[in-house]
Formats: C-alpha cells, sequence, structure tokens
C-alpha cells in the first residue's frame, strides 16, 4: 500500500516537470533558428523571402516531417536539401517546438 502515495508522487513530479522539458526544448529550437534559418523563415516563423514558406504556428509533425524529408532526399530544394542535411533529429524536434509553439491570426480580406 506505501507504493500507491509514491506513484502519485511521481506523478505529480513529472507532471510538473514536463512543461519545463518543452520550454527547453522551445528555447534550444529558438537558438537554433536564429543561427540557421531566420534568414529565410524569420526568427517569429514569418518569411523572410518571397520563395520561403511561414512556418509560424504550423504543426510540430508537419514540419519535422518536411525536414526529415529534405534530409532524406525524399523531398528536393536546392537551399533546404543543403540545410537539412546537418540537422540531428533532436535539432529537428526543437526546431519545430520553436516554429509550432508560436501563435499566429488569420485575417481574411474583405470582400
Ligand atoms: C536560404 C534560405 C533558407 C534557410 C536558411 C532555411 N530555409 Fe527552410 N525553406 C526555404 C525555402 C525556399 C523553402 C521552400 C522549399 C520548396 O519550395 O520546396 C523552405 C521550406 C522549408 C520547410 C517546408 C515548409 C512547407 O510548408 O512545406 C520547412 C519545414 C523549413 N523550410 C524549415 C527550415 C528550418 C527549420 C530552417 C533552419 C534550420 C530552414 N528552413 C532554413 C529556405 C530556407
Amino acid at each position: 500500500m506505501r507504493i500507491v502515495p509514491s506513484l502519485l508522487a511521481a506523478a505529480t513530479l513529472a507532471a510538473g516537470l514536463l512543461p519545463n522539458v518543452a520550454l527547453a526544448d522551445a528555447t534550444t529550437g529558438k537558438n537554433l533558428a536564429k543561427a540557421k534559418c531566420q534568414v529565410c523563415h524569420g526568427i517569429d516563423g514569418i518569411a523572410k523571402i518571397p520563395i520561403a514558406p511561414h512556418l509560424a504556428g504550423e504543426s510540430q509533425i508537419y514540419i519535422e516531417t518536411q525536414l526529415k524529408a529534405f534530409r532524406s532526399g525524399k523531398r528536393e530544394h536546392e537551399m533546404m536539401s543543403v540545410i537539412a542535411k546537418d540537422l540531428s533529429d533532436e535539432d529537428i524536434t526543437n526546431l519545430a517546438q520553436w516554429y509550432s509553439a508560436i501563435k499566429i491570426q488569420a485575417t481574411m480580406p474583405t470582400e
């Protein structure tokens, strides 16, 4: 019966730690984005060059899948294939976490 309180304590501890872990990854992602992505995609995920897509608010899974596709050669682009080649799985997760965590708001054009 002593196991129950310790399990509860562990669960509470884990719940308290999880947001910090996510934050740490997003911060690492922000630093990486500053160094490697901001010239084209912006640090805020709003593209700086017309041929680059906005990444702000894009889903984590989509960003990760595309970066891995560029890295493996499944998706090709003269700029992104070179950039993705040097990214580790961890870099990709952190970058995707940063860009997906940015909140965006859409305003539709008036008719
Ligand atoms: C030199 C400019 C440049 C840099 C630097 C750059 N990108 Fe890109 N990125 C592009 C362009 C251009 C495309 C569009 C590729 C295409 O047309 O297929 C793109 C596409 C992408 C896509 C696919 C988005 C979609 O909507 O399908 C992702 C994800 C992405 N970049 C992430 C990154 C990340 C993360 C970094 C930093 C590690 C980075 N890029 C650095 C130019 C750049």
